[in-house]
Parts: C-alpha cells; sequence; structure tokens
C-alpha cells in the first residue's frame, strides 16, 4: 500500500517562470542531463525536492570543495528567494509528464 502525502501547495504558474531557468540544466522535461550532472526531477517526491533546495540554500549541500555539480546548484538557488519560491516551482515540477 502506498503512503500518499498531500502535494506541496504552491503556485505552479509562477513556478513556471522559475523553472525556465532550471530547464537550462534539468530539461524542459525535467529528465535530466546527464552530461550536466543534473538528475531527473520529474517523478521525484515534492517533499524531498523541496529539503534538497532548502540543503542547498542552506549551504549545507553543495559547499564543499571540489564538488563542482553541487555548488553549481547551491549558487542556481538564489533564484529562489524565499520557501513560496521554492513551493512553488516544486508545484511546477509536479505537473511535467501529467496532461
Ligand atoms: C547550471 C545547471 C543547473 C541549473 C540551472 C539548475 N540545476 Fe539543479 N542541479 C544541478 C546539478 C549539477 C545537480 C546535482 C548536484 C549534485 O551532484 O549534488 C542538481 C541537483 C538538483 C536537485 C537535487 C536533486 C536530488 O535528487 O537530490 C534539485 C532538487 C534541483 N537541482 C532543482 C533545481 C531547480 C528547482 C532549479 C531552478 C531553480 C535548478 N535545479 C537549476 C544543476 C543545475
Amino acid at each position: 500500500m502506498f503512503l500518499r502525502r498531500t502535494p506541496i501547495e504552491g503556485d505552479a504558474r509562477a513556478g513556471a517562470q522559475l523553472y525556465t531557468q532550471c530547464a537550462t540544466c534539468h530539461g524542459v522535461d525535467g529528465l535530466g542531463n546527464e552530461a550536466l550532472g543534473a538528475p531527473a526531477l520529474r517523478g521525484q517526491n515534492d517533499w524531498y525536492l523541496v529539503t534538497q533546495l532548502k540543503n542547498f540554500k542552506q549551504r549545507w549541500r553543495g559547499n564543499e570543495n571540489g564538488d563542482t555539480f553541487g555548488q553549481q546548484m547551491m549558487a542556481m538557488t538564489q533564484i529562489l528567494t524565499d520557501d513560496a519560491a521554492i513551493n512553488n516551482v516544486v508545484s511546477y515540477i509536479n505537473t511535467l509528464g501529467r496532461d
């Protein structure tokens, strides 16, 4: 039996605007780009995406010397100015792959 959680609440329309910048690496379809080290985001648990975005933003993740990919992603969270922006972009990611 699957434990379903309530989806993250956010403004997917506003999130779509933010996501145009994420798409450069993670793809418009959210399927990722191995050559850039950017994983698929689509299909991932939304609460996990929120946690990781906060971890990058707090510099808990991606702040190690030599962690080039992590550092790139950490820098990207600059455009996510607050928790609402994080929820918005993740709400949009939730829509990827759906009708
Ligand atoms: C410059 C390329 C680039 C851009 C632009 C970018 N990312 Fe990333 N992202 C990465 C890379 C590389 C990683 C993998 C980091 C690592 O190896 O720890 C990553 C990792 C992540 C993760 C963690 C995934 C996991 O499974 O743990 C999330 C969530 C994420 N990105 C979301 C976003 C969002 C949302 C945006 C737009 C605001 C964005 N990314 C923009 C390159 C990028």
